[in-house]
């Protein structure tokens, strides 16, 4: 079997890509983690890549002259590594028209709603807002619009009496470890493919 190779694109702590980097553990998991790329040099997610043997870069938009620029260099960097598969995990930066047409239908996100529900930030408080009785995560592809892809996955989680944004979100989030490696196991192995 041929493993996909799989770059991780994070901002902060990083569970959602410890996931991905414990279910690519498997013999049988059909990709490879081969590289984590923070936009943060303190995300917390990077020292937990470096643990696990995986490669590493950071780099602050600001060193770069133009947004452009820097997303050139997040590719290359991502190129370096020969990745197939690009997975956002809690990146959180909106990225320009030449990197998305790069990586279109090879690059997915996971979003804390049932997209397209409570798309941006705060998803959480969104649906408390709202008066929902659920709320769930989402696996999508990234495309142009943010949190607009196609769906790949979605999981559910109830919305309890007394829940607020942090009870909720601690909720969602179980869901969403579980919902990742699944969709990047469908995406790596071939049953699925970029509509
Ligand atoms: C997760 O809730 C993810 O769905 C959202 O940002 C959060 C990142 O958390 N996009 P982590 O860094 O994966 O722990």
């Amino acid at each position: 079997m041929s493993r996909k190779r799989v770059g991780i694109l994070i901002s902060g702590r990083g569970s959602n890509m410890q996931a991905l980097i414990e279910a690519a553990k498997a013999p049988d998991y059909p990709a490879e983690i081969v590289g984590v790329f923070s936009n943060r040099a303190a995300a917390p997610g990077l020292a937990i890549a470096a643990s696990h043997g995986i490669a590493t870069a950071s780099l602050a938009q600001s060193k770069f002259p133009s947004r452009d620029m820097f997303e050139d260099v997040m590719t290359q960097t991502l190129e370096s590594w020969d990745v197939d598969i690009v997975c956002f995990a809690g990146f959180m930066r909106i990225l320009g028209n030449d990197f998305i047409d790069h990586w279109l239908g090879r690059m997915i996100n996971i979003h804390p709603s049932l997209l397209p529900l409570y798309k941006g930030l705060h998803p959480h408080q969104q649906a408390l807002d709202a008066g929902a009785v659920e709320h769930g995560c989402s696996v999508h592809f990234v495309t142009h619009g943010m949190d607009e892809g196609p769906v790949i996955l979605q999981a559910k989680v109830p919305i309890l009496p007394g829940d607020d944004a942090e009870t909720l979100a601690a909720r969602t989030l179980i869901a969403e470890h579980r919902l990742y490696p699944e969709a990047l196991r469908m995406l790596a192995s071939g049953e699925i493919t970029a509509p």
